[in-house]
């Protein structure tokens, strides 16, 4: 396949749920040149893509990517993810993702003459302790972060937006809310659900499904109509802005279950399990995407039951 114009990107962090789909999605959509960095223990089994490893918290080693590569578009995926992990181990939380995103934007900044466009993505999270008439909520509104990743992540947004001002750079961030799909590790909700389900169809569990706080509402986006969206915001959205990324319409965990339970059809009992629970968990985070459909016209593509049958059908294969 010809590469378009030799627009080449770099995904730092693409070990991950995300960085395979957006890597699929630059090179096959956007006929970009793809280059990706990983941690040294991970594997990507992608023939397309230039991999690299590359610690972001080893400030040269990411560096050394960059000057190499010089990419036009830099997406920086590389995080702590897990608001639950995020509580068990906020040292390594804040390490990653503040520290992290300060050696990314300083590699670049050290680099003479070279100027790329810089995705940092955030969380619909940064918001945190969302007033009722805030919601759905839009990026001008306060940030109350509710938990240590929430922190972190509006903290990366800060910071983003100060290089930005200070040292003219070309960085936009993203506030992603909940994405899914198939693939997603099962620490994240609709994972961990269709994965028991898919466990008890197949009888390799009791039919018990286990669960945290299930009267939290969330904004859910299949992860391909999310990368669509990277793609779109890193090439339209203006430097030092902040782009909401999500569907617009929350959902709450518990008729996310009753549609997954639904689509089996398994007969399972609900149980609460208290090691689920986190010491805080914000009512309701729900997405006012109205800046990014202005600037992009992103519209979502994959419907949400859909979505939920395909990673359900994903875990049938893997149990
Ligand atoms: N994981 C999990 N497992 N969550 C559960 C469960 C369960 O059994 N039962 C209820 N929940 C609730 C959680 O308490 C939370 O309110 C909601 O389901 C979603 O939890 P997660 O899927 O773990 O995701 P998250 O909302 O904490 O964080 C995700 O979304 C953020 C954006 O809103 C992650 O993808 C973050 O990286 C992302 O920034």
């Amino acid at each position: 396949m010809t590469v378009k114009d030799n627009i080449k990107a770099l995904i730092i962090g693409g070990g991950g749920f995300v960085g395979g789909y957006l890597a699929s999605y630059l090179h096959s959509e956007c006929k970009w040149e793809v280059n990706i960095t990983k941690m040294k223990n991970e594997t990507i089994d992608c023939v397309f893509a230039e991999i690299f490893d590359a610690d972001i918290l080893n400030i040269e080693s990411i560096k050394k990517v960059i000057n190499d590569v010089r990419p036009k578009y830099i997406f920086h995926l590389a995080a702590q993810s897990s608001v639950f992990s995020s509580w068990k181990n906020p040292a390594l939380t804040i390490d990653v993702n503040v520290k992290g995103t300060i050696n990314v934007l300083d590699a670049v900044r050290n680099i003479d003459g070279y100027e790329p466009k810089i995705l940092l993505i955030g969380s619909g999270e940064e918001y945190g302790h969302i007033k009722e008439n805030e919601t759905p909520i839009n990026e001008e509104n306060v940030l109350r972060p509710g938990n240590i990743y929430a922190a972190t992540k509006a903290m990366q947004n800060f910071i983003g937006k100060i290089y930005s001002e200070a040292y003219n750079m070309n960085i936009i961030m993203v506030r992603a809310f909940n994405h899914i799909g198939p693939g997603q590790a099962s620490n994240f909700v609709v994972s961990d659900f269709c994965r028991q389900i898919a466990e008890i169809e197949k009888g390799l569990r009791e039919n018990v499904i286990k669960v945290g706080n299930l009267s939290a509402i969330r904004d859910f986006t299949d992860v391909r109509d999310v990368v669509r969206a990277y793609s779109m915001i890193i090439q339209k959205g203006k430097p030092g802005n902040v782009y909401n990324v999500g569907s617009g319409k929350a959902i709450s965990i518990e008729d996310i279950l009753n549609i997954i339970i639904k689509i089996s059809g398994a007969d399972v009992n609900i149980e609460v399990d208290e090691n689920k629970l986190r010491p805080v968990d914000i009512k309701i985070i729900e997405a006012d995407i109205s800046k990014l459909v202005e600037a992009t016209d992103w519209q979502r593509k994959y419907e949400l039951k859909d979505t939920i049958s395909d990673t359900l059908d994903f875990w049938r294969k893997m149990v």
